[in-house]
């Protein structure tokens, strides 16, 4: 049987040609949007979850190609590039179930890109720009180390990436010495014609030096310019986001994404493991939780929202979350695990009914379109779940931190719930957002006592009383304005703007783009061209943790179309989170990305060209 399918966007619609050269009788078309589908013409709507459709079509004759027009159930989501296209289609005969092609190309086209600008003369190459460079005019050819101790993980990258050996006998000899006041992350080093010596804060500074040193002499042919770099972080928090729940990525592209961001000296992995469409930690608290959510598609509790077609998914073991940590540490990277409560916890709910309130009428939405993803406090299963959950996960990595969530609950979440209107009562809570804010003070506070440090999305700081408290340290991902306020009262903030740090947002606005469009469109030049302290607040700035970028999996089928989102605007967020202010803008990073090119092409990582 040969089956053919055929998507693109017209005007506010999506038109979709199906093709046979068999005859099918009652097909049931089944796909994903990235926003909620109604049918315009061409079949029947006869279920809905979120993104996720199943639409009866009639009988198809051989030879026969159906036309079935799509829109957004909600008119304010336009289609606007080829990632909002059918995701996953497949045809549903009776029993069976028959993939269809893509639509449409999947991810991000590289193309050729123009010829990046020249890099300024007084510029390393080199991402995040030291702090300081004094050159001293000539070069030293530069092969390898001598092997020193405290450059094991350094070594182990460049055997990875694909780099000469960066630690070999008869290398150059790196001569070391300390001054605790370059801090743990700081060193000095001096590049000479007679040789290298480095003066480091700790062994994290000695790392990333030897990670300058590996950067140049790639992006410097071998010939490291002389002179001396003073180097160290804007910020404490250096971070890169993964949404390993809409997409399960597997475990190597997860190594391969650490090796990058130490690379560039990024020192945080936001491990976002849980969501309406799955959990994907193998606790053994909650078996039923993955066990029952790992795949989604057909037959399984969660259909296959966001591309996961007839079935799509997976679940990390303890060993293999043993291994990133282990990557990780060998990098000088922390892993900070994220479990989502109260939304965004459709999968929870469905695999865990009893975190529901049997009562609960409500028919809020959430914004992806689900109707019942929010757990309910008003539940003694629910403390009977979440309390030793999070703990098994806090406890599972080192960092001493866990990410709870808080973003994104329906508006209106809970009103139908019986059990929540006599908890508000009881309580003095009025609205959702203090309901939710009295939840994860909760939640926050048996954790926090337990030795750990938690941390949330923006919305944790709401509600009367408070909010999630408990010195949490809170993410300001729908602009920075959220966080400048939540560090006004009290709270430590990373800022990732989705407006300069979601890369899964496209880089343009052309229809032959890939990604969403909710907060804009961030270009390379956007990554740069923010500052963290933002003007007038800069009262706060001791409370700026640092910087972090986001990426969302909603549209992602394969681990291969991250690489073009990530790359090359990976570059702006180590610069925001590394520089002084305004060091580098939007030409030089667009120059800085011409000179990585290479250097990204040799590990392998895809990266996008276009303007
Ligand atoms: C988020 O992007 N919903 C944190």
């Amino acid at each position: 049987m040969s089956l053919t399918f055929a998507a693109r966007i017209d005007g506010h619609r999506i038109r979709c040609e199906i093709g046979t050269d068999r005859p099918l009788p009652a097909p049931v078309f089944c796909f994903s949007l990235m926003a909620a589908p109604a049918v315009v013409s061409g079949g029947v709507l006869v279920r809905r979850v979120a993104g996720y459709a199943e639409v009866a079509l009639p009988d198809l004759a051989a030879g026969a190609v159906h036309e079935l027009m799509l829109e957004h159930a909600d008119p304010r989501y336009l289609p606007r590039n080829r990632a909002w296209l059918p995701l996953g289609a497949y045809l549903r005969l009776g029993r069976d179930c028959l993939p269809l092609p893509p639509g449409s190309d999947l991810g991000l086209r590289e193309g050729a890109g123009p010829d990046a600008p020249k890099l300024d003369a007084d510029r390393l190459p080199l991402v995040p720009q030291p702090s300081d460079w004094r050159a001293s005019g000539g070069t030293l050819g530069f092969a390898a180390l001598a092997p020193l101790a405290g450059l094991e993980g350094l070594a182990d990258l460049a055997e990875r990436s694909g780099f000469d050996p960066i630690i070999a006998p008869g290398g150059l000899t790196l001569a070391v010495t300390q001054d605790a006041a370059l801090g743990g992350e700081g060193y000095r080093l001096t590049i000479a014609p007679s040789g290298l010596s480095v003066v480091v804060g700790g062994a994290t500074g000695l790392h990333y030096a030897g990670v300058t040193l590996l950067t140049l002499r790639e992006t410097c042919g071998g010939q490291l310019p002389c002179g001396k770099i003073t180097d160290t972080p804007r910020f404490g928090w250096r971070g890169q986001h993964l949404d390993c729940a809409r997409h399960f990525f597997g475990v190597d592209f997860i190594l391969r994404l650490l090796d990058l961001m130490a690379l560039l000296k990024l020192n945080r992995f936001h491990w976002h493991l849980s969501d309406d469409e799955a959990f994907r930690l193998e606790v053994e608290s909650q078996p039923r939780l993955w066990q029952r959510t790992a795949f989604r598609g057909e037959g399984e509790l969660v259909p296959g929202v966001f591309g996961g077609g007839i079935r799509a998914g997976g679940s990390y073991s303890k060993a293999e979350v043993a291994r990133v940590l282990a990557r990780a540490k060998a990098l000088k990277i922390e892993v900070l695990p994220e479990i989502e409560v109260p939304a965004h916890s459709h999968g929870t709910v469905k695999a865990l009914p009893g975190l529901r309130d049997p009562g609960d009428n409500g028919e809020e939405a959430s914004v992806q379109g689900y109707i019942d993803n929010i757990v309910n406090p008003a539940m003694p299963a629910t403390w009977e779940v979440l309390q030793p959950l999070t703990e098994e996960v806090a406890a599972l990595f080192p960092f001493g931190m866990i990410h709870l969530g808080a973003d994104e609950a329906p508006h209106g979440a809970w009103d139908g719930s019986p059990a929540v209107a006599a908890l508000k009562a009881h309580e003095g809570l009025v609205t959702s957002d203090d309901m939710q804010g009295w939840m994860l003070a909760k939640l926050a506070s048996g954790l926090v006592a337990k030795g750990w440090r938690v941390a949330a999305w923006e919305e944790a700081a709401k509600g009367v009383q408070g909010g999630i408290g408990n010195g949490a340290l809170l993410f300001s991902w729908t602009g920075q304005g959220p966080g400048v306020e939540a560090a006004r009262r009290g709270h430590d903030v990373v800022m990732c703007p989705a407006q300069s740090a979601y890369f899964d947002l496209a880089h343009t606005d052309h229809p032959d783009d890939w990604g969403a469009a909710w907060a804009g469109f961030v270009p390379l030049e956007k990554t740069v061209e923010w500052d963290p302290v933002p003007k007038g607040a800069e009262d706060i700035a001791p409370r700026i943790a640092g910087v972090q970028a986001c990426f969302w999996g909603e549209f992602t089928t394969e681990d291969w179309q991250a690489e073009g989102m990530i790359a090359p605007r990976i570059l702006g967020i180590a610069t925001k989170g590394w520089e002084p202010a305004g060091r580098t803008d939007g030409a030089a990073i667009r120059a800085l990305a011409g000179a990585y090119g290479p250097l990204f092409d040799r590990i392998g990582w895809r990266r996008y060209r276009g303007a």
